[in-house]
């Protein structure tokens, strides 16, 4: 539970509030690169226009393929640029014609007096962009930009990657929670018995990762820890008595998940979430998933990003009410709303409100990450009003090589070990300690 002054520091977004503010101190993902492909000798692509905290920019590229990302509104009279013309070294107002290169320099003013050094003082905000394993990534802070975290999806080749974006109708602060827990899936995801002729229509929706555990029954064991790039889990799942599934998963500061799952098998990747606020009450969640030892099934990759309209929308929002279907849910799937887990997710963190109203929750023994990770955000906030650089925002190429492995593993280890024995004795392989 949080006070209604903490809750209002996490999920307001926009300039100037302490929130916002922290946010802006990471590299965020903003647009995939196929919403502004690179021109391979014809015509620039049309610039996009983007809402992110808060703020109105179009994203476009100059006719040397740079991105470049700056305000919506002219800095003239505020016409929207992302209907102008990408020409002569930048993209140009259609209203008046002035014309802006990728770092918001005016370079042209047409119709100010000949000699006339007006554009010189005219400058339309912009912000660091560059293009990382198919994403357009910006930083919105003030000053030099911190290094992009070298995570390990970025070191794979392409086809080993499946990424797509997702919009969702609540704050970015509750998608993320959404990844934080390790015992929803088996009520929220769960198909009910009988229903594998469903399943086998539905091959993203791999069964393999459930185990046949109950937690109805059996209560996980969870713990959380702080660690320098955010937040790891560890759930215990005492499945039988002579083992326990161990599964890790991360909070990745400010606002991602590392999570098994996605179009990879368990142990050869996984899958990062980053939940991006558009503003205060919507956000895109951007799912990167990778793997180690090959390429991403194709036909699977399309098919999961099939699941969204063009635009990346659900066909199944809270504005039909999911097409929940009672009858499914008597047969099928716990939820009745279709086999797709990000649907169910939606729901789940959607209807809580457009900003969940925190003072009124209570969070049990398994919302263990999401206490820690609220805390940490919250001191991440207090270090950039004092000044400092909040966690996992990293200026030194050495403090930049450790985040191979965030440490999202899955372990059967003999029953009765603690925590601690099993991070002595079994997490070797966690990186980034
Ligand atoms: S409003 Fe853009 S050039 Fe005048
Ligand atoms: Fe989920």
């Amino acid at each position: 539970m949080l006070s209604q002054e903490q809750n209002d520091l996490l999920t307001r977004v926009g300039p100037g509030t302490p929130g916002g503010e922290m946010l802006r101190r990471y590299w965020l993902p903003i647009a995939l690169v196929q919403e502004l492909p690179p021109q391979e000798g014809g015509d620039p692509p049309a610039p996009v226009p983007l809402r992110i905290l808060g703020e109105d920019l179009v994203l476009f590229r100059d006719q040397q393929g740079r991105p470049g990302l700056i305000g919506i509104h002219c800095a003239h009279r505020g016409a929207d640029l992302s209907y102008g013309r990408v020409e002569d070294g930048g993209l140009r107002c259609l209203y008046h014609g002035w014309l802006y290169d990728v770092h918001g320099r005016c370079l042209e003013q047409p119709g100010e007096p000949a000699g006339s050094t007006f554009y010189e003082r005219v400058r339309q905000p912009s912000y660091a962009c560059r293009e990382a394993a198919g994403v357009f990534f910006a930083c919105f802070g003030p000053g030099e930009p911190p290094l992009l975290p070298d995570y390990e999806l970025f070191h794979v080749p392409d086809e080993h990657r499946w990424i797509h974006k997702y919009y969702h109708e609540c704050s970015y602060l509750q998608g993320n929670e959404g990844n934080l827990d390790p015992t929803h899936p088996f009520f929220l995801h769960r198909f009910l018995s009988g229903s594998r002729s469903l399943q086998s229509r539905v091959p993203i929706n791999d069964q393999r990762r459930t185990p046949a555990y109950d937690t109805r029954v059996h209560a996980p064991r969870v713990h959380a820890e702080e660690m320098p790039f955010g937040v790891r889990m560890y759930a215990f799942y005492d499945t039988s008595p002579e083992w326990t599934d161990v599964r890790t998963s991360c909070f990745v500061m400010p606002l991602t998940c590392a999570v098994g799952g996605g179009p990879v098998p368990p142990g050869d990747g996984y899958l990062m979430n980053w939940h991006v606020p558009i503003d205060d009450t919507h956000h895109w969640r951007f799912s990167m998933a990778f793997k180690r030892t090959g390429p991403i099934d194709r036909a699977h990759a399309r098919e999961r990003a099939s699941i969204t309209t063009a635009d990346y929308r659900f066909p199944r929002n809270p504005n039909n009410r999911y097409l929940q279907d009672r009858e499914e849910q008597k047969t099928d799937t716990f939820s009745g709303m279709g086999p797709i887990f990000v649907v169910h997710d939606s729901y789940a963190t959607e209807t809580a409100g457009p900003i969940q109203d925190r003072t009124r929750e209570h969070l049990g023994a398994v919302d263990r990450g999401v206490s820690l990770e609220r805390r940490m955000l919250l001191h991440a906030i207090r270090d950039v009003q004092e000044g400092r650089d909040p966690p996992h925002v990293m200026r030194r190429p050495e403090d930049n090589v450790q985040l191979e492995g965030l440490g999202v593993t899955e372990h059967r280890i003999p029953a009765g070990l603690t925590w601690p024995q099993y991070r002595r004795e079994w997490a070797g392989d966690l990186a980034a300690r």
